[in-house]
């Protein structure tokens, strides 16, 4: 069994948390808090065996093999690589860092280290989107030519994320998912067109096109105001839609094969979701690190750069 050491007892820690315990219930074997209090009523909630609020301490532990980092981008590169310093393997959220080169000092640290290191995309690990990864791999819709994703929520609808500032780049935060789905089907772009605003430094909403491999993409997101949260993928022969939250879907329409499925009654495609949805890239990221792999080939040190780079490049464009 894999020992997790958790850094951060925000929200999606929480959520992350529980997903842990729900798969093996001794797993999670320490928490990290800016706060002795917060670390301390994070672990009594999940009945997390050892809380501190020295990160060193929680990385000197013989029990913890891998650190999960779930606190603001800003700080998770300066985290990550302070945990493969002390040889443990490290699990960071999305986005993994603040630049493709803060990611790539990540990587370097973990290659380093001989350790495992992996962005918390698990969007990829998603069941519904990997059956539509596969099946779109094996030629469903033909040559892909476009795809559209947005993920637009105001920033005050999550309830304790009030200011801009505080949310952190919508781009990074959200737009991400639209970006990572983009480079699946058409690879890294070879030419981005973007626009968008900003408040007080933060980019808060945008929209870009990504031309790739075979076509192109047009990808929106925000923290100001709603936006269409599906999805679609399209090509020759067909075109897929994801329901929203397209990041999170369960359910997916199909539109290829046939005539009757592609003007008709497309093909529903449902993968029902396993407690907070987390639990498939938590089992892999075990199953990986088991294996003695350093990366996952399902989400990949190289994948995270490009993804990164597009971002990088967005927001010079914007
Ligand atoms: N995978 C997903 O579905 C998903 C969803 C949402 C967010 N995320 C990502 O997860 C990360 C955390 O988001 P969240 O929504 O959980 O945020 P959050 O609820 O604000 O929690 C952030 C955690 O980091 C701590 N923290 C704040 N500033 C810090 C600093 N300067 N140095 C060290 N720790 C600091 C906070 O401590 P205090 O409690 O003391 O402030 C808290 O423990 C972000 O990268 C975000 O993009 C992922």
């Amino acid at each position: 069994m894999l020992r997790w050491g958790i850094v951060g007892t925000g929200d999606i820690s929480d959520r992350v948390v529980s997903d842990l315990i729900a798969v093996e219930p001794a797993s999670v074997a320490g928490v990290w808090g800016r706060t002795a209090e917060r670390a301390q009523a994070f672990a009594a909630d999940h009945g997390v065996r050892f809380a501190t609020e020295d990160r060193a301490e929680l990385f000197a532990r013989a029990d913890v093999d891998v650190i999960y980092i779930a606190t603001p981008a800003a700080t998770h590169a300066d985290i990550a690589i302070e945990a493969l310093a002390a040889g443990k393997h490290v699990l960071i959220e999305k986005p993994i860092a603040e630049s493709a080169v803060d990611a790539a000092r990540i990587f370097a640290a973990a290659r380093a280290a001989g350790c495992f290191a992996m962005e918390a995309m698990w969007m990829r690990f998603n069941p519904l989107h990997v059956e539509l990864i596969d099946r779109i791999g094996s030629g469903l819709l033909g040559e892909v030519s476009s795809v559209r994703a947005g993920f637009g929520t105001p920033f005050r609808a999550r309830g304790r994320v009030l200011t801009p500032a505080q949310a952190g780049s919508a781009l990074r935060d959200r737009g991400i998912y639209a970006v990572t789905l983009s480079h699946w089907f058409l690879g890294e772009p070879s030419r981005i067109l973007a626009s968008g605003t900003f408040e007080a430094d933060v980019d808060v909403s945008g929209h870009a096109t990504l031309e790739g491999r075979s076509g192109f993409a047009q990808l929106s997101w925000s923290g100001t105001e709603f936006l269409d949260l599906s999805a679609s993928v399209a090509g020759e022969r067909g075109w897929v839609t994801i329901a929203p939250m397209f990041w999170a879907g369960t359910r997916a329409s199909v539109h290829a094969g046939s005539v009757e499925s592609i003007f008709g009654s497309p093909q529903a495609v449902e993968h029902p979701r396993a407690g907070n949805g987390y639990r498939p890239m938590l089992i892999a990221v075990a199953d990986a690190i088991e294996s003695g792999l350093l990366e996952h080939p399902w989400h990949t040190h190289a994948d995270t750069l490009a993804v990164s780079r597009a971002m990088d490049q967005i927001l010079f464009e914007m």
